[in-house]
């Protein structure tokens, strides 16, 4: 039996990608999984599925009154969910900025605190999926990259928040270089050669490597706090 059997945990972003890979992790470590996202037909058959546009406040506490009528307590909330346009500083389009920031910064910081809520006292734990253009800039980085360091700073401020406290929760990122995911296509619109080299050039990570870093956080025994996880494929150079 593994420490996860039987915790109650939310993931963004269930539907695709790294969020339905580590949706199945968790399923398969026992835990009950409510699967966040619009596209609620594709998270994992054995999770719960809750509607949600992360875009809108209001329908984000609308979320969080559906599960709390679900269940009682919440042990684990991992932010995933994101949006990667190639929207540079210098041309890129606002629309696409305030997406970025709603979606990748803002939400972040409201489903933390629904989801504070809700934990036990005795200690939840949050993991945000950051990016490792959360730690340094890529030539591409535009507005992507801002605010996944947006994500950094978050973690770290909350975390500051909860020791104020003297709370138990936990908070904690992972930072993951290019991940084979459909988002990449999303980043590399426009630029799909480049996209083309980078397959032939690259063994990306795949969303399942992800997962095992975010198991490894949220399995580390209680007295261990695990601030970051940051991991590329060997084949990347920056
Ligand atoms: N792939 C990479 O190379 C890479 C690298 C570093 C970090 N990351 C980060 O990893 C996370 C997951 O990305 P991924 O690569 O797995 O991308 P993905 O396959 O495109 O999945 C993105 C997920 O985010 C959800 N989402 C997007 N906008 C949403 C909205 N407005 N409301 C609710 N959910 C929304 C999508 O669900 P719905 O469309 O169903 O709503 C989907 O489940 C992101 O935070 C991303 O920044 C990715």
């Amino acid at each position: 039996m593994s420490m996860l059997t039987g915790k109650v945990a939310l993931v963004t972003g269930a539907s695709s990608g790294i969020g339905h890979a580590i949706a199945e992790a968790l399923l398969e470590r026992g835990a009950t999984v409510f699967g966040l996202c619009r596209k609620i037909g594709k998270i994992p058959e054995a999770a719960t599925p809750i509607s949600c546009d992360v875009r809108n406040p209001e329908r984000i506490a609308h979320a969080f009154e559906i599960l709390r009528h679900a269940t009682p307590t919440l042990d684990i909330l991992v932010n995933n969910a994101g949006i990667a346009y190639l929207s540079s500083l210098l041309e890129g389009e606002v629309k696409e900025w305030n997406e970025m920031w709603e979606v990748n910064v803002r939400a972040v910081a409201i489903c933390s605190q629904h989801a504070l809520r809700m934990m036990n006292p005795e200690g939840g734990r949050i993991v945000n999926v950051s990016s490792l253009s959360g730690h340094r800039v890529p030539p591409t980085g535009g507005f992507y990259a801002p605010t996944k360091f947006a994500v950094k700073g978050l973690t770290e401020s909350l975390r500051n928040e909860l020791k104020a406290a003297n709370s138990l929760h936990q908070i904690a990122s992972v930072s993951p270089g290019f991940v084979d995911t459909p988002l990449v296509n999303t980043y590399f619109r426009g630029r799909e050669e480049d996209l083309s080299t980078l397959r032939e050039s690259t063994r990306m990570l795949e969303a399942r490597d992800i997962a095992r870093s975010v198991l490894h956080i949220l399995e580390a025994p209680a007295h261990v706090e695990i601030g970051d996880v940051v991991l590329r494929s060997v084949d990347q150079k920056v």
